[in-house]
């Protein structure tokens, strides 16, 4: 599966322990946290992988993705329907950001669509149901709104894709 294309003088890595992780600013104290705290320690214990968008040596934007589950009752008619009534798997895009910088300019929208097709790859050989996130703020649920992401019954800060969906979003199936 092809990459996403980035405007010039940016470009996508694997998170690195030399990659300067302090004075990434995208606005939300959690987002930049993480990366600054957390991010390579998940990343090392293998719960979690990160990929940075670097301009001039710089973290423009970044995002995680870990494995995860979903308890059958937490799931909406669409995604339950013929699925065994027990834990089910899930991708879990667990953060993405992009710094204040660098905002405005498509990149966020870049990076979910690279986050989107890492899963979509990784689903040929580890399947799950469905990428499942929770948004922090009303700002973020829209964003993600955008892009066919749906509320989970019952939390309505917690969106979801169904593997479905994904695929044909991949496929320009839709
Ligand atoms: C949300 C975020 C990633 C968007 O990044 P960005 O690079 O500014 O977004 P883009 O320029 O790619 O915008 C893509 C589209 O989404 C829209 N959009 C951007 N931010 C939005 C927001 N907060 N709410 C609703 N829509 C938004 C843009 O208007 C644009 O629409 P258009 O294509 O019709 O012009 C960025 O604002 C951010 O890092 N916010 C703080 C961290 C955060 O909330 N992360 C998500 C939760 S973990």
């Amino acid at each position: 599966m092809s990459g996403v294309l980035f405007p010039s003088g940016y470009q996508l890595e694997p998170l690195r322990r030399d990659h300067s992780r302090q004075g990434f600013d995208s606005g939300v104290r959690e987002v930049d946290a993480w990366l600054a705290t957390r991010a390579l320690q998940s990343q090392s214990k293998r719960l979690s992988s990160t990929k940075l968008l670097v301009a001039a040596g710089r973290i423009a934007g970044y995002f995680t993705l870990a494995s995860g589950h979903i308890k059958f009752d937490e799931l909406p008619i669409e995604l339950a329907r013929g699925l065994p009534r027990r834990t089910l798997p899930v991708a879990t895009l667990a953060w993405l950001g992009v710094d204040r910088r660098h905002q405005g300019q498509g990149l966020g929208a870049r990076l979910l669509a690279q986050a989107l097709r890492d899963c979509c790859a990784a689903s040929k050989a580890f399947p799950f149901i469905a990428v499942v996130l929770d948004c922090l703020n009303e700002d973020a649920k829209q964003f993600y709104q955008r892009w066919d992401f749906r509320e989970l019954p019952g939390a309505p800060y917690r969106l979801y894709l169904s593997a479905a969906r994904l695929e044909a979003m991949m496929t320009g199936d839709q």
